[in-house]
């Protein structure tokens, strides 16, 4: 039969599929109700993360431990360990209540029936797989740690990003060295909050994922797990399904919204060799429904600790599977984002008359992205890394980032090799005006809001800046015609140069 227009599907949306959720209600088989959690990892996604469990949850206690007993103190006074809109408020209202932070690890476990191990998963830098395979070491050793001291039965949970099949490798660890007595089942609950957004993305996740064995006990833990969530998650988003499903849902959902990032810069080099407007160009696309309009804004490149990570990690199992042609077109996504630095570095080097010896650029930005102090892969870190070695002079500023943490980064290896050349080269200012004070160009490379042309007093740094007064907008937040007035020279990500005409 002929459909009607009416009863066709409207747009592109996928009506839910009930197969693909095992749904919660009919989950009626018995379940413990989780009373004490523990969370191993008091890091960006322990931390918050379980604070909202506590906050939301005031009958479950939560223990979040750490074996770095600075970043416990911190956990514990005025100033939290890491930056995030609404986490102070959070944590403040139910530390102490039913929220614990602590470097007693053992007693954490032992009391716990459920444990998220949220420990970090770094790339690997040495050994088989280095560059590309997941480092793994931190999960096994909080998995031995829970074996070791656990007398009772406990749900243990990857919160952590891993590779697919961690769970069979965890579960033969803790059947080898667990007491008996003791079980253990085991579930992926992949985190999908966003750095800078952390706070709201748990407060209202799209979803929430729950991997389980399709076993008895599998479903159950399961079901435990839910339970909580559904304090203040409705229960039609907490979906749930098989382990592996589960745990390579999360390397999908990263390489994805990397790739769309990558593909928009992309574009954003094509826009800049024809006279198209790279901005314009993801309005256009984002509408339509089937795209939509979100991570299609160019920049200098994604950055932060999961992206490059989650990729290369996918490009890692492609090989271990012997799919080399999928390793190499999920490893384009990074090769992508690496030639996007280098790009906006050449194109500043350009307009800078061919050469940045000698001249001093104001980097406004050193946190991968806003409202967060989090530096890890930062864009920044390369770019600065690219204009030390054209023997530019820096000054940086950041409004979150420490001074220290700066310093650390741009010292590690394989970014530089010459701390005392890397001190005569970079200074740290303690606002963008004093970091523009003489330059010969500013350089937006991470999007705050006080760096917009609203926030940013621009006619104060037009006087302090060399003539002609340079400034490249690497994370399209400026109004181009704005600053052109105050007589700026502008230079945007995705729009042609300046001295460039496509009339
Ligand atoms: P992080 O490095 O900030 O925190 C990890 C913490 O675990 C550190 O404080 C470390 O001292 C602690 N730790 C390591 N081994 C331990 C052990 N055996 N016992 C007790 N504590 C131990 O890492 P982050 O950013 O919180 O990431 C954790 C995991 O979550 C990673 O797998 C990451 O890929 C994933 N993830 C991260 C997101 C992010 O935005 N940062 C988002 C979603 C997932």
């Amino acid at each position: 039969m002929a459909a009607t227009l009416d009863s066709l599907p409207s747009g592109a949306v996928t009506p839910a599929n009930e197969r693909l959720s095992r749904p919660l209600d009919s989950i009626d088989i018995p379940h413990k109700q989780v009373k004490k959690i523990c969370c191993i990892g008091a890091g960006y996604v322990g931390g918050p993360t379980c604070a909202v469990i506590a906050y939301r949850s005031p009958h479950v206690q939560v223990t979040i431990v750490d074996l770095n007993q600075a970043r416990i103190d911190a956990w514990n006074s005025d100033e939290l360990p890491i930056y995030e809109p609404g986490l102070d408020e959070v944590v403040k209202s139910v530390r102490g209540k039913n929220l614990f932070f602590s470097t007693d690890v053992d007693t954490a476990i032992k009391e716990a029936d459920l444990i998220f191990v949220s420990v970090n998963t770094p790339t690997k830098k040495t050994g088989v797989g280095a560059g590309y395979a997941a480092d793994l070491g931190y999960v096994e050793s909080a998995t031995r740690h829970i074996a070791k001291v656990s007398t009772s039965d406990k749900i243990v949970v990857e919160k952590s990003t891993v590779p697919c099949r961690t769970a069979s490798s965890m579960r033969k660890i803790l059947d080898a060295n667990g007491k008996p007595g003791a079980r253990f089942d085991i579930l992926s609950n992949p985190e999908f909050l966003a750095e800078g957004t952390a706070i709201r993305d748990l407060l209202n996740p799209d979803r929430v994922l729950i991997g389980s064995l399709d076993t008895e006990h599998g479903r159950a833990a399961a079901a435990s797990l839910a339970d909580v969530y559904a304090n203040w998650v409705p229960r039609k988003q907490v979906i749930t399904m098989n382990l592996w499903s589960s745990e390579l849902s999360k390397l999908a959902a990263n390489a994805l919204l990397a790739q769309r990032i990558s593909s928009i810069n992309a574009l954003s080099a094509i826009c800049e060799a024809t006279g198209a407007d790279v901005d314009e160009v993801s309005y256009a696309v984002g509408l339509d429904s089937r795209i939509g309009p979100k991570f299609l804004k160019a920049s200098v490149g994604f950055g932060g600790s999961c992206f490059q990570k989650d990729i290369l990690n996918l490009v890692y199992l492609s090989e271990s599977l012997h799919l080399p042609d999928v390793a190499a077109y999920w490893r384009q996504v990074v090769d992508m984002n690496e030639h996007q630095k280098r790009r906006f570095t050449q194109r500043i080097i350009k307009s800078l008359f061919n050469t940045l010896t000698g001249k001093k650029l104001a980097v406004l930005g050193f946190a991968f992205k806003k409202d967060t102090g989090d530096t890890r892969e930062s864009a920044a870190i390369t770019l600065i890394k690219y204009f030390r070695q054209e023997q530019a002079k820096i000054s940086i500023y950041d409004p979150k980032v420490e001074e220290s943490q700066i310093w650390y980064d741009l010292a590690e290896p394989g970014v530089v090799d010459d701390v005392t050349a890397l001190k005569k080269q970079v200074t740290i200012a303690s606002s963008a005006y004093e970091a523009a004070d003489d330059a010969d160009a500013v350089i937006v490379v991470t999007e705050w809001d006080e760096f917009r042309d609203t926030q940013l007093d621009y006619e104060k740094i037009y006087q302090k800046v060399k003539k002609p007064a340079f400034i490249f907008d690497g994370r399209l937040i400026l109004n181009q015609k704005k600053l052109e007035k105050i007589g700026f020279k502008v230079e945007v990500i995705g729009r042609s140069r300046a001295d460039e005409s496509f009339e």
